[in-house]
């Protein structure tokens, strides 16, 4: 009998052991990715949703990749042209969908805690693609894949060797907009919860009314920072959520807290640079920096991809996936027609 429906609302939910267990999960999907032909039945005869009532690239089709990579079929609402213009409920769009037969929900909404809502309304899996100002969960966590690899480079280690350990003591700065951020705040579970050491750096106008509770140093000075990071997290201005009445100015902002290509230098060698996109160039971080080698942007939108996959894989694959990691054997033979190895590409060579 399957166990109850699991969702992924919150990084809070996952603890050291969830995040682990979703990066080791994540490898064999980041082999599945680098192959001719990056596709395998997994999750054939699966339906997902993507649910998104608020502007999205880069996320929504992150996760119809990789969904449509496990051979999932996508159903895609576009809150621009759907039926909550003409005054349906969010709950009524929701339940609609669900009627229709949907395994899996990706949501997006401007407001927190919607995610949650519809996942007492539906029977379906539910995942947080960013609600309001609260979390981004799948941004943590492909973030930590891409962290994860370049540890385990540093170090000439096979990523399979390299544990969530390796983040002891990693020092992270997240830099800019706190206050408007949802990736900020999984990013600090995230991260603390693997033992990283967080120091938020942004100016007062720009932190949460309270960081009661949040397990983070706080600095108001970058140059400051910087000497000693081996994380430079940038975050954009969110200026659709009234970011602009509190700066001064763009050009004030970049002058205090933009990485520019003179502070890239002054971090220590090895150190990376990273940033969820979509970036501004010339505001939180200059052209020259943004294409640096040491920019892990595009490495990151890869990753996003087979992070996203093993998410939806953990939520609706055939078998639950314990601790230990996927039984290679095991995946795949609850599906009618698989051929017992969810792994295997579909379409020939
Ligand atoms: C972020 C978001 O939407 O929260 N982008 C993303 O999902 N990669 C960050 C942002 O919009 O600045």
């Amino acid at each position: 009998m399957r166990a109850a429906t699991r969702h992924l609302l919150s990084i809070a939910d996952l603890g050291a052991a969830g995040i682990e267990e979703l990066l080791r999960l994540s490898d064999s999907f980041v082999e599945v990715s680098l192959r001719a032909i990056p596709k395998v039945p997994a999750l054939r005869g699966k339906t997902v949703a993507t649910l998104f009532a608020e502007d999205s690239t880069r996320t929504r089709l992150s996760f119809e990749t990789a969904a449509r990579r496990l051979s999932a079929d996508v159903m895609t609402f576009h809150a621009a042209s759907a039926s909550t213009r003409k005054g349906e409920s969010l709950r009524d769009t929701a339940e609609t969908l669900a009627a229709m037969g949907v395994d899996a929900f990706v949501v997006r909404h401007s407001c927190a805690g919607v995610p949650v809502q519809v996942a007492r309304w539906v029977d379906a899996c539910v995942v947080n693609a960013g609600d309001g100002a609260h979390e981004h969960p799948t941004q943590a966590l492909l973030d930590c894949v891409t962290l994860r690899q370049v540890l385990a480079e540093r170090d000439g280690r096979a990523v399979e060797d390299c544990g969530v350990e390796a983040f002891e003591g990693l020092r992270v700065a997240i830099v800019g907009d706190v206050r408007h951020s949802r990736v900020a705040r999984s990013e600090v579970l995230a991260l603390s919860a693997l033992g990283a050491v967080v120091t938020l750096v942004a100016p007062g106008s720009l932190l949460p009314p309270s960081l009661d509770g949040w397990p983070v140093e706080v600095s108001h000075d970058l140059d400051e920072v910087l000497g000693s990071t081996d994380v430079c997290y940038l975050l954009r201005l969110q200026v659709e959520r009234g970011t602009a009445a509190r700066v001064p100015t763009a050009h004030e902002y970049s002058t205090f807290y933009g990485l520019n290509a003179r502070r890239a230098r002054s971090m220590p060698e090895g150190a990376v640079v990273m940033h969820p996109g979509p970036v501004v160039r010339g505001l939180e971080i200059s052209s020259e920096v943004a294409d640096m080698p040491r920019a892990l942007i595009r490495r990151q939108v890869s990753n996003g991809v087979a992070l996203r996959m093993a998410v939806l894989f953990w939520l609706l694959g055939p078998d639950r996936i314990g601790l230990e990691g996927p039984d290679m054997d095991r995946i795949g033979a609850g599906h009618p027609g698989s051929t017992g190895d969810a792994l295997v590409e579909v379409g020939g060579a």
